[in-house]
């Protein structure tokens, strides 16, 4: 099996963590615990984008070194992952020792190969705030920070030549439908190809908060430094050891699965493909832009005041709902919405009612009937249709799991995981063990309990992903113990639970909000 590599952006620092953040890093933690669980060897990276003017400048307004503001508010983004239970392989910070010698070896190696050249940039200047804008960014010719007058400038400057990959990679996103994902977006970026691509001005002079070019025998008139993006890009090779560890490397590369949000696609479909052709590696598997979050209907600003922060939803209802929030509600690739209302409704009827009830309601009957321990029964498979029916689409989950999740159609996955979850609840009121209790048929009665814990073993085991804590709580509750990070095939399969087997004591996992 193919070694799996997923990434996340890496977020800029100087903000804190929003919910933007949270959702790409959750769908990827999302498909890291998945493919981990069955058995595959993933490489999960997620970090921070430390360099640049703007942190150059929020450092110079707090009184700090842009070292010391990035070390403050990395540890912001580090103390949310551990909260929402994140699991990468590696947090990568462009400020990492390892990180900087890739990019001034890749700027070497490019240059040395012709693809970066020594140019003249010109454009709109606002000298006291010492920043370039673009005809657009600039209003009626002034800063659109301070108001100023800009000036048009021209100085040296290094660029990348983008210009010679149009044609390759035009062919290359023709003929590999799967590259960016999802379909709608592939269509963006081809006609973005097609209507031209110039060469990037990938340095900066007046900037000192940034990696500088390295030695390439080539005399400049001033200092230049590694533009963010070009610096940024390749974390995604030096967070795999590119040009440190080669066989490490080879392991991983190229990605499986690089999420981003669509506004940051063309970076990652243009600018970044044409920066490994550049260095002859090969191309990711799947680019995929996800859609943006909005708060009921409306973009998040900080001028509205209307910024979700994850803390605040994590305190109302844990990090596993907010987790499952996410996944469920918005499908990846599209836009979509939070609402209090919404989350109030999916807590309530997915985990309270339809999950979290059905595992109370069985624990409690088991320890009522049977002690809590798994009875004897003579009743075996073929005896009963609707315990049947229960057991073969739990199975057969697996397989619809399988294909889902290769489409990345995580909403999707949890609709059909909640459709077994309902089915299970219903066997209950079907058979009503309460009648067979009362009735004493307890050999029947053992048996309808035995189908009902193993659907909340299998259900459970595939919700893992989405809300690990929870499912080890599930687990506890089951007296089940488990490495998640790699399940024994055989675990998958019905028929787990043997006679004396004892299981824990119920407690509810998601009490009610009002
Ligand atoms: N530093 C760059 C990425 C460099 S990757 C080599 C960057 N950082 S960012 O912090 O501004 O944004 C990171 C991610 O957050 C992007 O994928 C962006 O799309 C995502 N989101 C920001 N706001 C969002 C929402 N409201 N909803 C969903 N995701 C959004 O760009």
């Amino acid at each position: 099996m193919k070694p799996i590599y997923i990434t996340t952006p890496i977020y800029y620092v100087n903000d804190v963590p929003h919910i933007g953040h949270s959702y790409t890093t959750i769908l990827a933690d999302i498909l890291s615990r998945y493919y981990k669980m069955t058995g595959h060897n993933v490489f999960f990276l997620t970090g921070t984008d430390e360099h640049g003017q703007k942190i150059e400048k929020a450092a110079e307004a707090k009184g700090l070194s842009p070292q010391e503001l990035v070390d403050q508010v990395v540890l912001r983004f580090r103390a949310l992952w551990d909260v929402l239970n994140i699991s990468c392989d590696r947090f990568i910070r462009t400020t990492d020792p390892d990180h900087k010698k890739v990019v001034q070896d890749v700027f070497k190696r490019v240059f040395d190969k012709g693809y970066i050249y020594l140019g003249e940039y010109a454009g709109l200047y606002c000298r006291p705030c010492e920043t370039y804008y673009t005809e657009t960014q600039a209003e009626n010719g002034l800063c659109p920070e301070c108001k100023r007058e800009l000036t048009l400038l021209k100085e040296e400057a290094f660029f990348f030549r983008l210009s010679a990959f149009e044609s390759n990679l035009l062919e290359y996103v023709e003929k590999s439908p799967e590259f960016v994902l999802p379909l709608t977006r592939r269509n963006e970026v081809m006609s973005f190809i097609r209507s031209g691509l110039n060469d990037l001005c990938i340095t900066r002079s007046a900037i000192n908060w940034g990696i500088e070019i390295p030695e390439i025998g080539v005399v400049t008139k001033q200092k230049h430094y590694i533009y963010v993006w070009f610096d940024a890009l390749l974390n995604y090779l030096s967070g795999i050891k590119y040009g440190q560890d080669p066989e490490f490397f080879r392991q991983y590369w190229p990605a499986t699965i690089q999420l981003l949000g669509k506004d940051i696609l063309k970076f990652h479909a243009v600018i970044w493909p044409a920066m490994l052709m550049a260095l002859d590696l090969p191309l990711p598997e799947h680019v995929f832009g996800h859609g943006f979050i909005y708060q009921s209907g409306e973009k998040m600003s900080k001028s509205k005041g209307n910024v979700l922060d994850p803390y605040v939803l994590i305190e109302s209802y844990g990090a596993d709902a907010f987790r499952y929030f996410l996944a469920r509600e918005v499908v990846m690739g599209l836009d979509g919405s939070y609402s209090d209302e919404n989350m109030k409704q999916r807590f309530n009827s997915d985990l309270a009612n339809d999950w979290g009830n059905l595992i109370n309601r069985t624990l409690n009957m088991m320890k009522q009937y049977f002690d809590g321990v798994v009875p004897q029964t003579e009743m075996v498979f073929g005896f009963d249709e609707s315990a049947d029916g229960l057991r073969s689409t739990a199975v057969l989950l697996f397989d619809k799991i399988k294909e889902l999740m290769g489409e990345f159609k995580l909403s999707h996955v949890l609709e059909e995981i909640f459709l077994v979850i309902r089915q299970s609840n219903k066997y209950i009121e079907d058979q009503a063990p309460w009648v067979l209790a009362k009735k004493g048929d307890i050999d029947r009665l053992g048996y309808v309990m035995i189908q009902v814990l193993e659907a909340i073993r299998l259900v459970s085991l595939f919700l893992f992903p989405f809300m690990p804590s929870t499912v080890e709580r599930v687990y506890k509750q089951l007296q089940i113990s488990v490495d998640f990070t790699h399940v024994d095939p055989l675990f998958f399969d019905w028929d787990y639970f043997k006679p004396s087997m004892s299981l824990g004591e119920p407690e509810p996992l998601f009490p009610r909000k009002i």
